[in-house]
Protein backbone atom coordinates (compact mmCIF):
# COMPACT_ATOMS: atom_id res chain seq x y z
CA UNK A 1 0.00 0.00 0.00
CA UNK A 2 1.35 3.31 -0.82
CA UNK A 3 0.04 6.59 1.20
CA UNK A 4 0.14 9.67 -0.80
CA UNK A 5 -2.65 11.03 1.22
CA UNK A 6 -0.60 13.50 3.38
CA UNK A 7 -2.89 16.62 3.41
CA UNK A 8 -5.46 14.32 5.00
CA UNK A 9 -3.38 12.70 7.76
CA UNK A 10 -0.03 12.62 7.95
CA UNK A 11 1.14 9.32 9.60
CA UNK A 12 1.68 9.11 13.11
CA UNK A 13 6.00 8.71 13.32
CA UNK A 14 7.64 6.33 15.91
CA UNK A 15 8.30 9.13 18.46
CA UNK A 16 4.72 10.01 18.39
CA UNK A 17 3.19 6.93 19.40
CA UNK A 18 5.98 6.23 22.29
CA UNK A 19 4.79 9.87 23.61
CA UNK A 20 0.82 9.08 23.23
CA UNK A 21 1.89 5.36 24.95
CA UNK A 22 4.06 7.52 27.39
CA UNK A 23 1.27 9.85 28.44
CA UNK A 24 -1.42 7.03 28.28
CA UNK A 25 0.06 5.61 31.12
CA UNK A 26 1.52 8.70 33.08
CA UNK A 27 -0.59 11.34 31.94
CA UNK A 28 -3.94 10.13 32.07
CA UNK A 29 -5.38 12.05 34.40
CA UNK A 30 -7.78 15.04 34.70
CA UNK A 31 -4.85 18.22 34.74
CA UNK A 32 -7.19 20.44 36.49
CA UNK A 33 -7.17 18.08 39.79
CA UNK A 34 -4.75 19.84 42.51
CA UNK A 35 -3.56 16.08 43.00
CA UNK A 36 -0.20 15.09 41.95
CA UNK A 37 -1.51 12.59 38.70
CA UNK A 38 -3.21 16.14 38.02
CA UNK A 39 0.10 18.11 38.24
CA UNK A 40 1.57 15.62 36.09
CA UNK A 41 -1.08 16.00 33.29
CA UNK A 42 -1.06 19.43 33.72
CA UNK A 43 3.06 19.63 33.22
CA UNK A 44 2.42 17.40 30.24
CA UNK A 45 0.17 20.10 28.66
CA UNK A 46 1.71 22.97 29.53
CA UNK A 47 5.16 22.06 28.02
CA UNK A 48 3.51 21.37 24.93
CA UNK A 49 2.04 24.95 25.35
CA UNK A 50 5.41 26.66 25.38
CA UNK A 51 6.61 24.17 22.91
CA UNK A 52 3.90 25.21 20.36
CA UNK A 53 4.28 29.26 21.53
CA UNK A 54 8.09 28.90 20.63
CA UNK A 55 7.13 27.33 17.19
CA UNK A 56 4.43 29.95 16.20
CA UNK A 57 6.36 32.99 17.79
CA UNK A 58 3.56 33.64 20.42
CA UNK A 59 2.96 33.67 24.18
CA UNK A 60 1.66 30.57 25.37
CA UNK A 61 -0.87 32.39 27.36
CA UNK A 62 -2.41 32.91 23.69
CA UNK A 63 -2.95 29.64 22.80
CA UNK A 64 -5.97 27.61 23.35
CA UNK A 65 -5.86 23.96 22.71
CA UNK A 66 -9.20 22.32 21.39
CA UNK A 67 -10.48 19.20 19.02
CA UNK A 68 -10.49 19.39 15.42
CA UNK A 69 -9.33 22.46 12.98
CA UNK A 70 -12.54 22.80 12.46
CA UNK A 71 -13.98 23.51 16.09
CA UNK A 72 -10.64 25.72 16.64
CA UNK A 73 -12.13 27.65 13.75
CA UNK A 74 -15.52 27.64 14.31
CA UNK A 75 -14.63 29.36 17.93
CA UNK A 76 -12.24 31.99 16.07
CA UNK A 77 -14.52 32.74 13.54
CA UNK A 78 -17.83 32.61 15.75
CA UNK A 79 -15.90 34.06 18.25
CA UNK A 80 -15.05 37.26 17.28
CA UNK A 81 -17.88 37.39 14.88
CA UNK A 82 -20.78 37.31 17.55
CA UNK A 83 -18.58 39.44 19.72
CA UNK A 84 -18.51 42.51 17.12
CA UNK A 85 -22.21 42.18 16.19
CA UNK A 86 -24.16 45.05 16.07
CA UNK A 87 -27.05 46.56 13.56
CA UNK A 88 -23.88 48.15 11.46
CA UNK A 89 -21.21 45.64 11.45
CA UNK A 90 -22.79 42.25 10.11
CA UNK A 91 -20.23 41.32 6.88
CA UNK A 92 -18.23 38.47 6.97
CA UNK A 93 -15.36 38.07 4.15
CA UNK A 94 -13.75 35.07 3.14
CA UNK A 95 -11.84 33.34 0.40
CA UNK A 96 -13.93 31.28 -1.95
CA UNK A 97 -11.53 28.55 -1.69
CA UNK A 98 -11.54 27.98 2.16
CA UNK A 99 -11.80 24.77 3.86
CA UNK A 100 -15.17 23.59 4.62
CA UNK A 101 -15.17 24.46 7.92
CA UNK A 102 -14.43 27.85 7.22
CA UNK A 103 -17.15 27.85 4.85
CA UNK A 104 -19.55 25.80 7.75
CA UNK A 105 -19.00 28.88 10.21
CA UNK A 106 -19.57 31.39 8.24
CA UNK A 107 -22.69 29.49 6.97
CA UNK A 108 -24.06 29.22 10.42
CA UNK A 109 -22.98 33.04 10.67
CA UNK A 110 -25.10 33.67 7.67
CA UNK A 111 -28.41 32.61 9.49
CA UNK A 112 -27.55 34.59 12.61
CA UNK A 113 -27.83 37.51 10.02
CA UNK A 114 -24.64 37.77 9.48
CA UNK A 115 -24.07 39.05 5.27
CA UNK A 116 -20.67 36.91 3.24
CA UNK A 117 -18.55 38.27 0.98
CA UNK A 118 -16.78 35.97 -1.23
CA UNK A 119 -13.81 36.76 -2.58
CA UNK A 120 -12.66 35.24 -5.67
CA UNK A 121 -9.68 33.89 -7.58
CA UNK A 122 -9.12 35.03 -10.72
CA UNK A 123 -6.88 32.90 -13.84
CA UNK A 124 -6.04 30.31 -11.04
CA UNK A 125 -4.23 33.80 -8.92
CA UNK A 126 -5.55 34.04 -5.31
CA UNK A 127 -7.82 37.69 -5.42
CA UNK A 128 -5.09 40.25 -4.38
CA UNK A 129 -4.79 42.84 -1.30
CA UNK A 130 -6.40 45.12 -3.27
CA UNK A 131 -9.68 43.14 -3.73
CA UNK A 132 -9.25 42.28 -0.18
CA UNK A 133 -8.92 46.29 0.90
CA UNK A 134 -11.86 46.76 -1.17
CA UNK A 135 -14.12 44.28 0.77
CA UNK A 136 -13.37 45.23 3.99
CA UNK A 137 -15.42 48.47 5.65
CA UNK A 138 -16.88 49.45 8.86
CA UNK A 139 -19.47 46.85 8.01
CA UNK A 140 -16.87 44.45 8.20
CA UNK A 141 -17.00 41.93 11.66
CA UNK A 142 -14.10 39.72 10.88
CA UNK A 143 -12.37 37.95 8.27
CA UNK A 144 -11.47 34.32 7.69
CA UNK A 145 -8.84 33.15 5.14
CA UNK A 146 -6.91 30.02 4.64
CA UNK A 147 -2.70 30.33 4.29
CA UNK A 148 -2.27 27.32 2.21
CA UNK A 149 -5.20 25.47 -0.12
CA UNK A 150 -6.04 21.66 0.90
CA UNK A 151 -6.71 20.47 -2.93
CA UNK A 152 -4.23 22.25 -5.00
CA UNK A 153 -1.27 23.82 -2.48
CA UNK A 154 -1.98 27.70 -3.64
CA UNK A 155 -0.10 29.72 -1.17
CA UNK A 156 -2.19 32.98 -0.38
CA UNK A 157 -0.11 36.05 0.51
CA UNK A 158 -1.32 36.14 3.72
CA UNK A 159 1.26 39.20 5.27
CA UNK A 160 -0.35 41.16 2.73
CA UNK A 161 -3.78 40.33 3.50
CA UNK A 162 -2.80 41.00 7.31
CA UNK A 163 -1.74 44.65 6.43
CA UNK A 164 -4.71 45.45 4.93
CA UNK A 165 -7.19 43.93 7.36
CA UNK A 166 -4.58 45.39 10.12
CA UNK A 167 -5.64 48.89 8.19
CA UNK A 168 -8.84 48.92 8.07
CA UNK A 169 -9.40 47.70 11.34
CA UNK A 170 -10.55 43.99 10.93
CA UNK A 171 -9.93 40.90 12.94
CA UNK A 172 -8.76 38.27 10.34
CA UNK A 173 -8.86 34.57 11.10
CA UNK A 174 -5.93 32.52 9.45
CA UNK A 175 -6.79 28.61 8.53
CA UNK A 176 -3.29 27.92 8.89
CA UNK A 177 -4.24 23.90 8.93
CA UNK A 178 -2.08 23.41 5.82
CA UNK A 179 0.69 25.58 6.50
CA UNK A 180 2.48 24.76 9.72
CA UNK A 181 5.26 22.07 8.80
CA UNK A 182 5.07 23.24 5.19
CA UNK A 183 6.33 27.06 5.55
CA UNK A 184 8.07 28.58 8.32
CA UNK A 185 5.14 31.07 10.48
CA UNK A 186 5.39 33.56 13.09
CA UNK A 187 1.82 34.74 14.20
CA UNK A 188 3.92 38.14 15.63
CA UNK A 189 5.52 38.83 12.42
CA UNK A 190 2.33 38.20 10.52
CA UNK A 191 0.47 40.90 12.39
CA UNK A 192 -2.99 38.30 11.91
CA UNK A 193 -5.92 38.45 15.00
CA UNK A 194 -5.97 34.84 15.24
CA UNK A 195 -4.24 31.47 13.35
CA UNK A 196 -5.59 28.07 13.77
CA UNK A 197 -3.21 25.16 13.50
CA UNK A 198 -3.89 21.28 13.72
CA UNK A 199 -1.61 18.43 14.74
CA UNK A 200 -3.06 15.63 12.57
CA UNK A 201 -1.38 18.07 9.56
CA UNK A 202 2.39 17.37 11.11
CA UNK A 203 2.73 14.26 12.36
CA UNK A 204 0.62 14.44 15.47
CA UNK A 205 -2.74 12.51 16.02
CA UNK A 206 -6.31 13.61 14.89
CA UNK A 207 -8.54 15.66 17.04
CA UNK A 208 -6.03 18.25 18.17
CA UNK A 209 -5.83 21.83 17.29
CA UNK A 210 -4.78 25.22 19.05
CA UNK A 211 -5.89 28.83 18.36
CA UNK A 212 -3.76 31.60 18.62
CA UNK A 213 -5.35 34.68 19.27
CA UNK A 214 -4.39 38.44 20.24
CA UNK A 215 -6.09 39.64 23.63
CA UNK A 216 -7.12 42.74 22.05
CA UNK A 217 -9.72 41.11 20.16
CA UNK A 218 -12.77 40.15 22.11
CA UNK A 219 -13.44 36.46 21.41
CA UNK A 220 -16.83 35.10 22.33
CA UNK A 221 -16.42 31.03 24.16
CA UNK A 222 -18.74 29.12 21.66
CA UNK A 223 -19.64 26.37 24.59
CA UNK A 224 -20.24 27.26 28.37
CA UNK A 225 -18.83 25.25 31.42
CA UNK A 226 -15.57 24.88 33.06
CA UNK A 227 -12.55 27.70 33.39
CA UNK A 228 -10.21 25.31 31.24
CA UNK A 229 -8.66 27.08 28.53
CA UNK A 230 -9.28 30.52 29.86
CA UNK A 231 -12.96 29.36 29.42
CA UNK A 232 -12.63 28.92 25.86
CA UNK A 233 -12.52 25.61 25.51
CA UNK A 234 -14.19 24.21 28.69
CA UNK A 235 -14.24 20.77 29.27
CA UNK A 236 -11.69 17.96 29.77
CA UNK A 237 -8.94 17.82 27.33
CA UNK A 238 -7.00 14.82 26.16
CA UNK A 239 -3.73 15.00 27.09
CA UNK A 240 -2.08 12.06 25.66
CA UNK A 241 -3.08 13.43 22.32
CA UNK A 242 -1.63 16.63 23.38
CA UNK A 243 1.35 14.69 24.58
CA UNK A 244 1.33 13.50 20.62
CA UNK A 245 1.47 16.65 19.84
CA UNK A 246 3.87 17.95 21.48
CA UNK A 247 6.89 15.33 20.02
CA UNK A 248 5.13 15.94 16.26
CA UNK A 249 5.95 19.68 17.39
CA UNK A 250 9.73 18.41 18.05
CA UNK A 251 9.71 16.92 14.32
CA UNK A 252 8.67 20.05 12.63
CA UNK A 253 12.46 21.35 11.61
CA UNK A 254 12.92 18.16 9.70
CA UNK A 255 10.03 17.77 8.35
CA UNK A 256 10.47 21.59 7.04
CA UNK A 257 13.88 20.32 6.02
CA UNK A 258 12.23 17.91 3.79
CA UNK A 259 10.85 20.46 1.25
CA UNK A 260 13.42 20.50 -1.19
CA UNK A 261 13.03 16.48 -1.56
CA UNK A 262 9.43 16.09 -1.69
CA UNK A 263 9.49 19.21 -4.35
CA UNK A 264 11.45 16.32 -6.09
CA UNK A 265 9.60 13.73 -5.71
CA UNK A 266 5.83 15.79 -6.04
CA UNK A 267 7.77 16.99 -9.72
CA UNK A 268 7.95 13.38 -10.73
CA UNK A 269 4.44 12.92 -10.06
CA UNK A 270 3.58 15.56 -12.14
CA UNK A 271 5.46 14.93 -15.13
CA UNK A 272 4.11 11.69 -15.28
CA UNK A 273 0.63 13.23 -14.87
CA UNK A 274 1.37 15.64 -17.73
CA UNK A 275 2.51 13.03 -19.92
CA UNK A 276 -0.53 10.62 -19.39
CA UNK A 277 -2.61 13.69 -20.25
CA UNK A 278 -3.55 15.44 -17.36
CA UNK A 279 -4.29 19.14 -16.57
CA UNK A 280 -2.15 20.20 -13.07
CA UNK A 281 -4.67 22.01 -11.04
CA UNK A 282 -3.38 25.26 -9.45
CA UNK A 283 -0.14 25.45 -11.65
CA UNK A 284 -0.40 29.11 -12.07
CA UNK A 285 0.63 30.34 -8.47
CA UNK A 286 2.66 29.93 -5.87
CA UNK A 287 2.49 26.55 -4.09
CA UNK A 288 3.74 24.03 -1.23
CA UNK A 289 5.34 21.36 -2.24
CA UNK A 290 3.60 18.65 -0.88
CA UNK A 291 0.59 18.16 -2.98
CA UNK A 292 -0.64 18.04 -6.82
CA UNK A 293 -3.86 17.93 -7.86
CA UNK A 294 -4.42 16.38 -11.17
CA UNK A 295 -7.45 16.46 -13.82
CA UNK A 296 -7.31 13.26 -15.99
CA UNK A 297 -9.60 13.89 -19.13
CA UNK A 298 -12.74 11.76 -19.56
CA UNK A 299 -12.50 10.47 -15.57
CA UNK A 300 -14.45 10.85 -12.60
CA UNK A 301 -12.17 11.96 -9.54
CA UNK A 302 -14.45 9.26 -7.02
CA UNK A 303 -13.78 6.26 -9.78
CA UNK A 304 -10.11 7.19 -9.99
CA UNK A 305 -9.70 7.04 -6.91
CA UNK A 306 -11.24 4.02 -6.06
CA UNK A 307 -9.60 2.37 -9.26
CA UNK A 308 -6.38 3.52 -7.50
CA UNK A 309 -7.21 2.39 -3.99
CA UNK A 310 -8.14 -1.22 -6.01
CA UNK A 311 -4.36 -1.24 -6.73
CA UNK A 312 -2.88 0.02 -3.61
CA UNK A 313 -2.21 3.31 -3.87
CA UNK A 314 -3.73 5.99 -1.18
CA UNK A 315 -5.19 9.35 -2.77
CA UNK A 316 -8.10 11.54 -2.35
CA UNK A 317 -10.33 13.39 -4.59
CA UNK A 318 -10.69 16.88 -2.44
CA UNK A 319 -10.96 17.32 0.93
CA UNK A 320 -11.22 14.21 2.94
CA UNK A 321 -13.93 15.93 4.35
CA UNK A 322 -16.03 16.23 1.34
CA UNK A 323 -14.03 12.99 -0.42
CA UNK A 324 -17.17 10.43 0.31
CA UNK A 325 -19.06 12.54 -1.89
CA UNK A 326 -19.25 12.55 -5.76
CA UNK A 327 -20.05 15.88 -6.23
CA UNK A 328 -17.30 17.91 -8.00
CA UNK A 329 -14.60 19.96 -5.97
CA UNK A 330 -15.64 23.22 -4.90
CA UNK A 331 -12.29 24.93 -4.94
CA UNK A 332 -11.62 23.50 -8.60
CA UNK A 333 -15.21 24.97 -9.50
CA UNK A 334 -13.98 28.28 -8.28
CA UNK A 335 -10.24 27.99 -9.77
CA UNK A 336 -11.70 27.07 -13.08
CA UNK A 337 -15.31 27.87 -13.68
CA UNK A 338 -14.88 27.76 -17.50
CA UNK A 339 -13.58 24.26 -17.19
CA UNK A 340 -16.18 22.09 -15.35
CA UNK A 341 -14.44 18.78 -16.19
CA UNK A 342 -11.63 19.81 -14.34
CA UNK A 343 -13.32 19.85 -11.03
CA UNK A 344 -14.94 17.04 -11.67
CA UNK A 345 -11.97 14.81 -12.61
CA UNK A 346 -9.21 16.51 -9.75
CA UNK A 347 -7.50 14.36 -7.27
CA UNK A 348 -5.13 15.25 -4.84
CA UNK A 349 -1.87 13.00 -4.54
CA UNK A 350 -0.23 14.52 -1.38
CA UNK A 351 3.41 13.74 0.43
CA UNK A 352 5.14 14.09 3.53
CA UNK A 353 8.60 13.61 4.48
CA UNK A 354 7.98 9.64 4.91
CA UNK A 355 7.20 9.56 1.10
CA UNK A 356 10.76 7.82 -0.84
CA UNK A 357 11.63 7.74 -4.35
CA UNK A 358 10.51 3.82 -4.60
CA UNK A 359 7.05 4.84 -2.93
CA UNK A 360 6.96 7.45 -6.06
CA UNK A 361 8.35 4.40 -8.50
CA UNK A 362 5.01 2.13 -7.69
CA UNK A 363 2.57 4.59 -7.47
CA UNK A 364 3.68 5.96 -11.14
CA UNK A 365 3.54 2.32 -12.27
CA UNK A 366 -0.11 2.15 -10.60
CA UNK A 367 -1.41 5.43 -12.23
CA UNK A 368 0.25 4.73 -15.80
CA UNK A 369 -1.28 1.28 -15.45
CA UNK A 370 -4.96 2.26 -14.42
CA UNK A 371 -4.87 5.41 -16.50
CA UNK A 372 -3.00 3.66 -19.29
CA UNK A 373 -4.88 1.00 -19.16
CA UNK A 374 -8.46 3.70 -20.06
CA UNK A 375 -6.75 5.45 -22.68
CA UNK A 376 -5.87 2.18 -24.76
CA UNK A 377 -9.15 0.92 -24.13
C1 LIG B 1 -6.98 23.90 5.33
C2 LIG B 1 -7.72 23.08 6.34
N1 LIG B 1 -8.48 23.72 7.25
C3 LIG B 1 -9.17 23.06 8.19
C4 LIG B 1 -9.14 21.69 8.25
C5 LIG B 1 -10.00 20.99 9.27
O1 LIG B 1 -9.24 20.27 10.19
P1 LIG B 1 -9.91 19.05 10.99
O2 LIG B 1 -10.14 17.95 10.02
O3 LIG B 1 -8.91 18.76 12.06
O4 LIG B 1 -11.19 19.55 11.54
C6 LIG B 1 -8.37 20.98 7.32
C7 LIG B 1 -8.35 19.49 7.32
O5 LIG B 1 -8.22 18.87 6.32
C8 LIG B 1 -7.65 21.70 6.34
O6 LIG B 1 -6.92 21.07 5.41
Amino acid sequence: MIYLDHHAATPLGAQVRRALAHAHEHAWSNPESVHQLGRNARGVREAVRARLAQVLGAKPADLVFAGTGTEALHLALLGFARARRSEGVRKLVIGALEHPAVLGAAQLLVREGFVLHILTPRAGQPFSATELADALGDDSACAALQWVNHETGTIFPIAEYAAVCRDKGVPLVVDACQALGKLPLNVTELGVSALVVAAAKVGGPAGVSALWHERCVELAPLLLGGAQERGFRPGTPDVAALAGFGAALEQLPERLAATANIALLRDRIEQAGLALGASVNGAESARVATVTNLSFPGWRADILVAALDLEGLCVSAGAACSSGLAAPSPVLQALYPEAAWRAEAGIRISLGPETSPADVDRALAILRKVVGRARQA
